[in-house]
């Protein structure tokens, strides 16, 4: 049971950035130094840091360690961090925006430029998700009893995070009566990063395997689902965590709301559908076998060697998102035009 309090996932402090490692919770609370481009692109990739909002502004601060190392890295640092996971679009959003500041800074170290713009894009994450958590509540006043999928709290993103913050706030005004988590395999996020936060918050849960969710929203004990996300096509179609779109299927077909929850940074006006989303596929040894508890045993699930698939995201196709939930406002229905809309111009 965790220690109350709120997470902090990432911080900068002398010229460090010192991330919580994720991979170790909610057994071990270790904190990361990391002192360059490398350093960052390798814990996003290895999940020690995850999340779309939280991995771009990792990113951000990554750029800033490597330019303070060698001021002439940008271009390698940015192709490097820009790529580290392929399918969440706030990492080459938070990346772009870095190198376009320092890019165009005059008389400003590169390195200060860099972190002046971090800095920037992390307190604008962190108003994004106050501001998306009044939206999102007022959209679920009515729903008591509300499930969802991996992990979208502070350990995602800025602040209170994108879905879990709205159901914080839920909470917070009083008509929160039961979080449902699922567990979201194969890395566990549901269960070991959102049941560690709920934990903090306070807030009564329970933790389902992911298989359960349609049978209970079927059976009426469920009233809403809200989930996080990694990229919005201009469609409305949305990309996140795989399992993601079986718990939207159920929620149409017991015509419950199936909200969608992000800053407008997760937006990518570029991306037609969500069929030319890059759905990250991982190693296959994340089906095969689980790392866990304190002290990161391995334990084998099946057959060594068997083959497997492991795309780590799915697509939810926007015709089944009652709801998108920006710090900008709602598009409701999540659609071309209203979602596009939501953006800064749009
Ligand atoms: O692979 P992860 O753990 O980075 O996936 C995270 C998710 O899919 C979240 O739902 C998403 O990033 C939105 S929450 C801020």
């Amino acid at each position: 049971v965790a220690t109350p309090g709120p997470v902090i996932a990432l911080r900068w402090r002398d010229g460090v950035l010192r991330a919580l490692d994720q991979t170790l919770l909610p057994w071990r609370e270790v904190e990361l130094e990391l002192r360059s481009a490398d350093d960052v692109a390798a814990a996003i990739k290895r999940l020690a840091i995850r999340g779309a909002p939280l991995i771009g502004v990792a990113a951000a601060y990554g750029v800033a360690l490597e330019l303070a190392r060698d001021a002439d890295a940008l271009e390698r640092a940015c192709e490097m961090l820009a790529t580290a996971r392929p399918t969440a679009a706030n990492l080459a959003y938070a990346v772009r925006r870095v190198q376009a500041a320092v890019t165009s800074a005059t008389g400003e170290p590169p390195a200060e430029a860099a972190l002046a713009e971090a800095r920037r894009i992390e307190a604008e994450e962190r108003s994004a998700s106050d501001a998306l958590a009044a939206h999102g509540a007022d959209e679920l006043a009515d729903r008591p009893r509300i499930l969802t999928h991996c992990n979208t709290g502070a350990l995602a993103a800025p602040g209170r995070g994108t879905a879990l913050a709205v159901l914080a706030e839920l909470a917070d005004r009083g008509s929160l009566e039961l979080v449902l988590a699922t567990e979201s395999r194969p890395l566990l996020q549901g269960a070991r990063l959102t049941v560690y936060e709920l934990g903090r918050l306070g807030i009564a849960h329970q933790l389902l395997v992911d298989g359960a969710a349609a049978g209970l929203i079927a059976a009426g004990e469920i009233d809403a689902v809200i989930v996080g996300c990694d990229r919005v096509a201009a469609n409305g179609d949305v990309a996140n965590k795989v399992g993601t779109y079986p718990h939207a299927l159920a929620a149409a077909a017991a015509a419950i709301p199936f909200v969608v929850a992000g800053p407008t940074s997760t937006i990518d006006p570029a991306c037609p559908s969500g069929d030319r989303v890059v759905i990250e596929e991982r190693d296959p040894d994340e089906v095969r076998a689980i790392r866990t508890g304190p002290g990161g045993d391995l334990h084998q699930l099946t057959v060594a060697g068997t083959p497997c698939r492991n795309p780590a995201f799915d697509i939810t196709p926007a015709s089944l998102v009652t709801a998108l939930v920006t710090e900008r406002g709602v598009a409701r229905p999540a659609r071309g035009e209203s979602v596009l809309g939501l953006l800064p111009g749009g």
